[in-house]
């Protein structure tokens, strides 16, 4: 082993031991939001109208934001909160670092408008989440029964 080597080695020591978040190996990039999505759905829709349901989880030490939804399937797509009984559309919604964005019933949800097919319950919708940080995230929505409604926790 040469100094250099040694050097290296020691400078990588110190680093991990003080916890920095550049690694010593591999990529070095910082510790950004991570996303998983779970337990999407859409409740099979009335008319040319629909809701859909997701967890969106964040074990990064990052915070991020949904900020839009996309869907070949409706002309729009937008996200809502629900205060009291009505709806309010919202910019964008938190996903807080090591945390969730639960988009469930009588909560926040993402609302189709203007479907451009009839959709039952066993189809699937492909829908475009767009985040902040994390970018374009693509997911698929079972078409459940319109009554479904499962509990996260
Ligand atoms: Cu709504």
């Amino acid at each position: 082993m040469n100094r250099r080597t040694a050097a290296a080695i020691a400078a990588c020591l110190v680093a991990a031991a003080s916890m920095t978040l550049a690694g010593c190996s591999s990529g070095a990039v910082p510790d950004g939001p991570d996303i998983k999505i779970s337990g999407a759905f859409m409740p099979q829709p009335v008319g040319d109208m629909a809701s859909g349901f997701l967890t969106v989880t964040n074990s990064g030490g990052e915070g991020d934001k949904l900020t839009s939804v996309t869907s070949e399937i409706a002309d729009e797509v937008t996200i809502h909160e629900t205060k009291g009984q009505k709806m309010q559309h919202v910019t964008a919604f938190d996903v807080p670092a090591n945390g969730e964005l639960n988009l469930e019933r009588g909560a926040s949800h993402m609302m189709f408008m203007g479907l451009k097919r009839q959709l039952k319950a066993g189809d699937n919708v492909s829908v475009e989440l767009h985040f902040e940080k994390s970018g374009q995230v693509e997911v698929e929505l079972p078409v459940k029964e319109a009554t479904y409604n499962p509990k996260h926790h």
